[in-house]
C-alpha cells in the first residue's frame, strides 16, 4: 500500500482516491505516525507527505516524524521541506493529468507498487480478517437498510452467514416499502438471521403532540437505542457489533488536522454492560467504493444506489407534531415522487428528492365543492458534501406529471409547491 501522511491537505482524500483508481491501495494515517507503527502496515511500499511543514495544529507547528526519513521508504514530499537524498522527491504539478502522471511514476517507477487493488480482492480479504476476528462468536447489526448497513451485512452474511443477527427497527418512519424490501433482500434471499421489530406504534405515541423539530429528533433517537438495546439484551451470546462506518467517517471527523465537519454518528449510547467489540469492514472504503462493493455483492441497484435518508426519517418531513394522515401523504407523495423521477431518468442525476407535508391547511376545490386540506412540498436538490446545496431545475412536464399524480392520489392534499430555496439560507431538510 501507499501511506498518505495528513498534514492538514484537504486533498489528501483526493489523492488517496486517484492512487486507488490507479489499482494500488492507499491509505490516509497521522502526519506523526511513529516508525512502529509504520513497519506494522502491510506491505507499505511508499509514502506520500501532503502539506506545508508549517502546519498548525492549536498554533503549534507540526511536522512528520523524521524517523520514518531514513527507513528506506520512498518518499513523495508535496509542498514539505524534506533533507535531500535518495529515494525521495518534492514538489507538485498544477493540472490533475499533471498529478496522475506524478502520481504513476512514483507509484509504478520508484514504488514498483502492485497493481491489485479491487472490491474482489477487497471482498476476499474482508472475508478472510473477519472470520480471524470474530472466530465462531456472534455479530449483532443495526440493518436500516441505508447503503452503508446494507452493504456490512451482505458482506458479514458471506463471511459467517448465520452468525450475523440483523436487526432492523421500522420505527413507523420508513418510506413506502422500505421496510419490506430489507426482509425480501435480506431474510428470503439472502437467508440472513434477521430480526424485524415493528415499532410504529410505539415511535408515534412517543411523538404525539410533540411540534418542536429538535425535540422530535431527540426523541427519535433515544428511542431507537432503546428498542435496539431491548433486542440486544433477549440475543444471547453475542461479543461483537458491525458498524457501517466507512471512511470518510473517520476523515472528516478523526483525524488530527482535519477541521470537524461533522461529528461521526453511528450506534453509539448503548449502556456499558452492553459494549460490544466493533467489527467495521468499510472502515477503509469511500462510498463509491462502498456502493461498488455492495453491487459486487449481489445487492440490488436500487439498494445500492439509495439517495441519502435522515435517521428520523419521514419523521423531519412531516412538519410539526406528526399525524397519521400527514405522515401517510408524506409517504404516498414521496413514492409517487421516487416513482415519476425513475420514469424520467433524474433518479441516477439528482443527489436527493423528497416530499414535505407542513401542519397548514389551504382552501381548494374538490369534485364542486370546498376542501380544506394540506400541501405537499417538493425538494429536489444538487450537492457534493451536503453543506452547500444547489436546487435542481426540474422540466414542467415532469413536475405537472408530478403534481397531477399527487392531488389524485394522495388523501387529504389539493395543492402542490416547488421548493426552489438552495442551502444556505435553507437546509435540505425542513426541519
Ligand atoms: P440538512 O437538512 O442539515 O441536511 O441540510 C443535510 C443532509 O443530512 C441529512 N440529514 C440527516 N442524516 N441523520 C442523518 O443520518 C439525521 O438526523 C439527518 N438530518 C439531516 C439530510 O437528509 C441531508 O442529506
Amino acid at each position: 500500500m501507499i501511506v498518505i501522511l495528513d498534514l492538514g491537505s484537504q486533498i489528501n482524500t483526493v489523492i488517496a482516491r486517484m492512487i486507488r483508481d490507479l489499482g494500488v491501495y492507499s491509505e490516509i494515517h497521522p502526519h506523526d505516525i511513529s516508525l512502529d507503527k509504520l513497519s506494522q502496515l502491510p506491505n507499505v511500499k511508499g509514502i506520500i507527505i501532503n502539506g506545508g511543514k508549517n502546519n498548525l495544529i492549536g498554533g503549534v507547528p507540526i511536522d512528520t516524524n523524521h524517523a520514518i526519513y531514513d527507513a528506506g521508504y520512498p518518499i513523495l514530499a508535496v509542498n514539505h521541506q524534506l533533507a535531500k537524498g535518495e529515494n525521495k522527491r518534492e514538489g507538485w504539478p498544477e493540472t490533475e493529468a499533471e498529478t496522475r502522471e506524478v502520481l504513476k511514476y512514483f507509484l509504478f517507477d520508484t514504488c514498483r507498487a502492485e497493481t491489485n487493488w479491487n472490491m474482489k480482492n477487497f471482498i476476499d480479504d474482508q472475508i478472510d480478517l473477519i472470520k480471524k476476528q470474530v472466530g465462531d462468536k456472534k455479530v449483532l447489526l443495526a440493518l436500516s437498510g441505508g447503503v452503508d448497513s446494507s452493504v456490512v451485512a451482505a458482506l458479514l452474511i458471506k463471511a459467517i452467514g448465520k452468525q450475523l443477527v440483523c436487526v432492523h427497527v421500522n420505527h413507523g418512519l420508513m418510506r413506502k416499502d422500505e421496510s419490506e424490501s430489507v426482509i425480501e433482500v435480506f431474510k428470503n434471499q439472502m437467508d440472513a438471521n434477521l430480526v424485524y421489530v415493528d415499532a410504529s406504534e410505539r415511535f408515534l405515541n412517543k411523538l404525539e403532540n410533540i411540534a418542536d423539530p429538535e425535540e422530535k429528533r431527540k426523541i427519535i433517537g433515544a428511542e431507537f437505542i432503546r428498542v435496539f438495546e431491548e433486542e440486544a439484551r433477549k440475543l444471547e451470546g453475542i461479543d461483537f457489533l458491525a458498524q457501517g462506518t466507512i471512511y470518510p467517517d473517520i476523515v472528516e471527523s478523526g483525524t488530527k488536522t482535519a477541521a470537524i465537519v461533522k461529528s461521526h454518528h453511528n450506534v453509539g449510547g448503548l449502556p456499558e454492560d452492553l459494549k460490544f467489540e466493533l467489527v467495521e469492514p468499510l472502515f477503509h472504503l469511500f462510498k463509491d467504493e462502498v456502493r461498488a462493493c455492495g453491487l459486487e455483492l449481489g445487492l440490488p441497484e436500487e439498494m445500492v444506489y439509495r439517495q441519502p435518508f435522515p435517521g428520523p426519517g419521514l419523521g423531519v418531513r412531516c412538519l410539526g407534531a406528526i399525524t397519521k394522515d400527514r405522515l401517510e401523504a408524506v409517504r404516498e407523495s414521496d413514492a409517487i415522487l421516487r416513482e415519476e423521477f425513475k420514469i424520467a431518468g433524474l433518479n441516477k442525476k439528482v443527489w436527493q428528492y423528497f416530499t414535505i407535508v407542513p401542519d397548514f391547511k389551504s382552501v381548494g376545490i374538490k369534485n364542486d365543492a370546498r376542501s380544506f386540506e394540506y400541501p405537499v412540498i417538493i425538494r429536489a436538490i444538487n450537492t457534493i458534501d451536503a453543506m452547500t446545496a444547489s436546487i435542481e431545475q426540474i422540466e414542467w412536464p415532469v413536475l405537472l406529471k408530478i403534481t397531477d399524480r399527487i392531488l389524485n392520489e394522495v388523501p387529504n392534499v389539493n395543492r402542490v409547491c416547488y421548493d426552489l430555496s438552495p442551502k444556505p439560507c435553507a437546509t435540505i431538510e425542513w426541519e
